[in-house]
């Protein structure tokens, strides 16, 4: 951060949140909290609140939250130091002129001028589709059905043949080879020099949400190898969090997002009206894509290829989605192998009902279940009902696992008292973590999928502390923040402790002391989950222990997974923390009324 944390906490605490959201919201009071329209996605009841005492606010229907300089940043899509600088003019605060450091300014010298480079790469490869040597390729796009406006759309290009067309263009322009190289689309090569990588492809220009150029990818027209050739990450360019078509998919207005295979997949689902697709480019996509669609929508159609790798691609991105809260749906494009086939063979008003027609993501998961198994065969079927029930213990929700357990029940003809034994069997046994916590190898293997059910009960401990601070004078003594797993919560814990003992909650200025967006975002859901509704002390009592017990769990586990399996201080501290949780079993916890 370039400002002091103590001016930035001063900014934060001169613009009280109710203000500043009331000139953006109509609030309502209702009860100690305020309520209104959220203004982060459509709804029609109130569900986003504003909590003056905490100086927060959270959607319960976005679950987006934070803070007075978070509120500004998302509304008017700041950074946070634009942010900053708007509440500090409203409160008349003034704010010194930033010094940078060297390498900071150095570092943010380079990105500007990549990017630049990148916009007059692109310009050029524009140019050449459109001039009398790119004639072929404009050709391939027409045969493929695109039309010019299309085309321009998507600044789509050609790359001519010639060794280093492109890098003595961009020199004449006055790049340096530095920037020229950052930009990763060159060969550099002893004797050559740099030659371009681009040489007689149609060239797709790839963009980030602000409709900046930082990559290309490259088709041969015809046959050849390899099918597209992709320019890889860069500085600017990172390929888990970047979605094709994005920049324009996000300010689409429909109420989901359709995520496809490729570029050709992408543009022509556009072209036909459905501008809210994006394309993951041939990845799996990542839990940096899924946070990323999270911010623009609460739906999401996967319409992967028609085949065994785009059944795949489901299989492992449905787990994701919904481990996030969003809703998934699979599009049905049988019997073609993609959306830009589909289109071309059945037309968009058929795409749209295939749209509508989208297949429930836990269906889905079912029915790619039901080929693994001769459900006819009364062993084949037992062992079906197994993994179903294994699915099915992975609702969090009871509510909502019962109803896919009566509708899948029904489906199959499986009575569903049985089921509903089974899912107890199973859960006794301990079963059922949540498959994307679920380990490869071992519970923290380095690639593991973001843990949202581990994640989701240390943000309750974490809100439940901020609320009743009174509580970690009873569980100090057992719990520390290193215990929270992930280096957010670590640090956020800390902050929070610290505050407790000095007998000053603040959740709004830990949030302002992480420095980018999305830290910040993530900061704030952790002092607005939902706490359960209890009806008596008893039942508050027993959920917070368990919260206790979770939490020191995960922490235990990791510390194992972390240490070294011949040392034997390891069997020790294995020793200890089973007695500290037997302990912790035992505890009575006693809260006021
Ligand atoms: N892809 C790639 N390199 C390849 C093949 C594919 O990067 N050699 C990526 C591209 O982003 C491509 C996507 O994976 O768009 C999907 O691949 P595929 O289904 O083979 O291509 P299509 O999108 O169907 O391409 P086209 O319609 O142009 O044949
Ligand atoms: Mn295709």
């Amino acid at each position: 951060m370039y400002y002091p944390d103590n001016l930035v906490e001063e900014v934060r605490a001169r613009n009280d949140i109710v203000d500043v959201i009331s000139s953006y919201v109509r609030l309502q009071k209702k009860g100690s909290n305020y309520f209104g329209l959220c203004p982060f996605h459509n709804e029609k009841s109130a569900s986003f609140s504003v909590n003056q005492p905490k100086q927060m606010y959270h959607c319960f229907g976005c679950n987006k939250s934070g803070n007075v300089i978070t509120f500004i940043m998302e509304y008017e899509n700041y950074t946070f130091m634009e942010a900053l600088q708007l509440l500090a003019d409203r409160a008349g605060v003034t704010l010194p002129k930033i010094e940078y450091s060297k390498e900071a300014k150095e570092r943010d010298n380079l990105k500007a001028r990549i990017l630049e480079a990148y916009k007059e790469a692109g310009k050029y490869y524009y140019y050449q589709l459109r001039s009398e040597a790119g004639q072929k390729a404009y050709e391939y796009f027409k045969d493929r059905g695109l039309s010019d406006e299309t085309m321009n759309k998507f600044g789509l290009g050609f790359a001519v043949t010639g060794r280093n067309l492109m890098y003595r263009y961009l020199k004449s322009k006055g790049y340096d080879d530095n920037v020229l190289k950052e930009m990763h689309i060159f060969y550099v090569n002893e004797r050559e020099g740099m030659t371009d990588m681009f040489w007689n492809r149609a060239i797709f220009p790839i963009m980030d949400v602000n409709h900046r150029i930082i990559g290309f990818g490259g088709r041969v027209m015809g046959k050849g190898e390899p099918k597209y050739l992709n320019s890889p990450e860069t500085m600017v360019f990172d390929k888990g969090r970047n979605l094709y078509g994005l920049n324009i998919a996000r300010t689409a207005r429909k109420n989901n997002i359709i995520v496809c295979e490729g570029y050709m997949d992408v543009i022509a689902l556009h072209q036909a009206g459905f501008n809210q697709a994006v394309g993951a480019l041939g990845t799996a996509l990542t839990s940096g894509h899924v946070n990323l669609l999270k911010r623009y929508t609460e739906n999401v159609l996967l319409c992967y290829d028609n085949d065994e790798a785009g059944t795949k691609a489901n299989l492992r991105a449905i787990p994701l989605l919904r481990g996030a809260g969003l809703s998934a749906k699979v599009i049905d494009m049988s019997p073609y192998k993609d959306p830009d086939e589909f289109i071309k063979n059945l037309g968009a008003d058929e795409f749209e009902n295939r749209i509508r027609n989208a297949e429930n993501s836990f269906y889905y998961e079912v029915r790619m279940l039901e080929k693994e198994h001769d459900i006819k065969d009364p062993e084949g079927r037992t062992r079906f009902s197994n993994d179903v029930a294994m699915k099915l213990l992975r609702f969090e929700d009871s509510i909502e696992r019962d109803n896919y357990l009566e509708a899948i029940c029904a489906r199959y003809h499986i009575n569903t008292d049985s089921m509903n034994k089974l899912l107890g069997r199973l859960a006794a046994k301990g079963e059922g973590i949540p498959e994307y916590e679920r380990p490869k190898s071992g519970m923290y293997s380095k690639n593991r999928e973001p843990d949202e059910g581990r994640k989701k009960t240390q943000k309750l401990l974490l809100t439940w502390l901020s609320d009743e601070p009174a509580i970690y004078q009873l569980l100090r003594k057992y719990l520390s923040p290193d215990d929270f797993t992930e280096e957010l919560y670590r640090k956020a814990a800390e902050l929070l402790f610290d505050q407790i003992e000095q007998d000053d909650v603040n959740p709004a200025r830990i949030i302002s002391c992480f420095t980018n967006e999305e830290e910040q975002s993530e900061a704030g859901t952790l002092f607005n989950t939902e706490l359960p509704k209890f009806n008596t002390k008893q039942e508050r009592e027993k959920a917070l222990k368990d919260i206790l017990i979770k939490v020191k769990t995960y922490s235990f586990d990791k510390k194992r997974e972390n240490s070294d399996p011949t040392d034997i201080n390891m069997l020790n501290s294995v020793i200890e923390n089973k007695k500290m949780l037997e302990e912790l079993r035992n505890l009575k916890i006693e809260l006021s009324e």
